[in-house]
């Protein structure tokens, strides 16, 4: 038993050195772009932060009715603050998109059904490990708000007249202006 014991011991031992010596001499990848998480990955920082934001975000309604002046105030702070990465009406997939590990979502072709309370929690603290960052300081809490307002009614607000399908990720599809 205590041959056991120290059998594992001495293999996490040998995994723990090995992967700190593998990563400090250079053989692990750094960039941002060019790699992309994998379903490993992505399922477990997934779980973990939909359990801790489940677990932690407000659980209220919306303070701000999606009236036309709240939308408006909305879009304005996402248009300054976040459609650089998030993709803009006139640009729904943002050339940001791949540029950064994990990638990021395109809010305007893609509206994301979580409670608000839940967008307002992520937005307002950001999410470790990422590109996204949290606003608290920077953007009051009625202004994060109102930013939610504008994403969850963005896909009403396109021009009906363009062609698109809100689901299209793709880059093509997108109405960016002519070049
Ligand atoms: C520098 C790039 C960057 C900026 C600027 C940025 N974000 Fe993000 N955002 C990200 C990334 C990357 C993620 C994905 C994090 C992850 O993988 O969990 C994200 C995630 C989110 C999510 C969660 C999306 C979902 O599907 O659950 C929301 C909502 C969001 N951001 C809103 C905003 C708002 C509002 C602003 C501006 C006030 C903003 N972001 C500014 C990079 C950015």
């Amino acid at each position: 038993m205590r041959g056991f014991i120290f059998g594992v011991i001495i293999t996490l031992l040998v995994l723990f050195v090995g992967g700190y010596f593998y990563a400090t001499t250079g053989h692990f990848d750094t960039r941002a772009v060019g790699n992309t998480p994998s379903t490993f990955e992505r399922q477990t920082a997934n779980k973990s932060l939909d359990e801790w934001v489940d677990e932690h975000a407000p659980k209220q309604a919306n303070p701000f009715q999606p009236t036309m002046d709240n939308t408006m105030d909305g879009s304005m702070t996402y248009d300054k603050n976040c459609a650089g990465c998030h993709g803009s009406l006139k640009q729904p997939i943002s050339p940001m998109r791949t540029k950064y590990y994990p990638p990021v979502p395109q809010l305007m072709s893609r509206t994301p059904d979580d409670p608000d309370g839940n967008l307002f929690y992520v937005i307002k603290y950001g999410v470790r490990y990422t590109a996204m960052p949290g606003w608290e300081g920077v953007l009051s809490d009625d202004d994060i708000w109102k930013t939610v307002i504008f994403i969850k009614n963005a896909s009403q607000m396109k021009d009906n007249s363009q062609q698109r399908n809100p689901q299209n990720m793709d880059n093509s599809k997108s109405n960016s202006p002519p070049k």
